[in-house]
C-alpha cells in the first residue's frame, strides 16, 4: 500500500477557472486521445495511443494528466498528473481510462473535456499490486468494486490469464446508482458478446464470469454495500457459493480508503492473508485512485 499512499490524491482543491484543453501541446510523453465516453455527469472513459515500449501487467496503473496553467510569475508549465489504472488488458494496442469528474479537481475539471485528437500526458511506468503476480494459486477469484475502482477488473476481466487462473470469476460492484454501474454492466456484455473475445478467451471461460452489481443510494435489483451483503451472508445465497475461504477463494479490492478498509477486514475474517508483488498470498488491494 505504501507506493499508493504516497501518490494517491482527491480532487478536492479549488481551481479558479477550468482551462480548456488545447489540441496540441508541446509536451513530454504525449499520447493521442482516441475515443471518449461519457457514462454520467460523474463519469467518463477514454482511450489514448500507446507508446510503443510501454508493457504493462493487466491490473496495474500509470501517472497520466496534462499541463497546469502557466506559473503567474515564472510563466512556466508544469505537469499535473494523478495516478490511473490502466482500464483496457496488457495485449490491447490502446489505452483505456475510467475517471470520475470533480467539478472542482485539479485536473479532472479539465480532463473531462478532452476529445479525440487532443493530447495528455502518460509516464510510461506501470506499477501496481492488484497484479495475478502478487496472488497465490486458487479455485475462484473475487474482484471487489466500487465506483471507479471498476477499472482494473475492467482490465482484468478481458486478460487471458484470469481465466486460466481461476475456474470461477466474481466481480462485485457497488455504486450509489444505477447508471453508475453502466460501464462495468456494459463491459462485461459487450465482452460476453464479443467474437474476438470469445475467440481470445473462449466461451467457456467468458462463461465463468459471475457479476454482481448493486447499489446504495437508488432502487435495483440488488441494493446494499457489498460488504453488508458478505457479512449476512447474501451474497453467497445469491451465487450459490458455501462462503469465502482461504483455500479456495483469492481476492482482489478496489475501491475508496473506507471500502478497502473494510474489505481487508472482512477477508482477514474470512481467514485470507495479504499479498504483494514479492510476498503472493491471498488479496491485494488498491486504492481507486481519482476521487
Ligand atoms: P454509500 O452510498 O452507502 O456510501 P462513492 O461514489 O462515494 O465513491 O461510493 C461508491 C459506492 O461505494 C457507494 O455505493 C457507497 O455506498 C459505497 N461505499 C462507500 N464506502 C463504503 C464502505 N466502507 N464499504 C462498502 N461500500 C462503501
Amino acid at each position: 500500500m505504501s507506493t499508493l499512499l504516497d501518490i494517491s490524491m482527491t480532487e478536492m482543491s479549488p481551481v479558479n477557472q477550468a482551462s480548456p484543453v488545447p489540441a496540441k501541446m508541446a509536451m513530454p510523453d504525449a499520447q493521442t486521445v482516441t475515443a471518449v465516453t461519457h457514462w454520467t455527469d460523474r463519469l467518463f472513459s477514454f482511450r489514448v495511443t500507446r507508446p510503443q515500449s510501454l508493457r504493462f501487467r493487466s491490473g496495474e496503473f500509470v501517472m497520466i494528466g496534462l499541463m497546469g496553467d502557466p506559473d503567474p510569475k515564472t510563466g512556466k508549465q508544469k505537469p499535473l498528473l494523478r495516478a490511473y489504472s490502466i482500464a483496457s488488458p496488457s495485449w490491447d494496442e490502446e489505452l483505456e481510462f475510467y475517471s470520475i469528474k470533480v467539478q472542482d479537481g485539479p485536473l479532472t475539471s479539465r480532463l473531462q473535456h478532452i476529445q479525440p485528437g487532443d493530447q495528455i500526458i502518460l509516464r510510461p511506468k506501470p506499477v501496481g499490486t492488484l497484479v495475478h503476480d502478487a496472488l497465490l494459486p486458487g479455485k475462484r477469484i473475487w474482484f471487489f468494486a466500487t465506483g471507479t475502482g471498476f477499472a482494473p477488473f475492467a482490465s482484468l476481466l478481458r486478460e487471458p490469464e484470469t481465466y486460466e487462473n481461476y475456474e470461477q470469476v466474481i466481480i462485485t460492484h457497488t455504486c450509489r446508482d444505477v447508471a453508475e454501474l453502466d460501464y462495468g454492466r456494459t463491459l462485461i456484455e459487450e465482452l460476453k458478446a464479443d467474437e474476438m473475445m470469445q475467440e481470445l478467451i473462449g466461451a467457456e471461460n467468458l462463461a465463468k464470469i459471475r457479476y454482481y452489481p448493486t447499489t446504495t443510494r437508488e432502487e435495483s435489483p440488488k441494493m446494499g454495500r457489498i460488504t453488508t451483503l458478505l457479512e449476512d451472508g447474501t451474497v453467497f445465497r445469491d451465487l450459490g457459493i458455501d462462503g469465502i475461504s482461504p483455500e479456495t477463494d483469492r481476492g482482489m479490492v478496489c475501491g475508496s480508503l473506507d471500502f478497502n478498509t473494510d474489505m481487508k477486514a472482512l477477508l482477514e475474517g474470512f481467514g485470507l492473508t495479504e499479498g504483494a508483488n514479492s510476498e503472493p498470498a491471498q488479496y491485494v488491494v488498491e486504492k481507486a485512485f481519482v476521487g
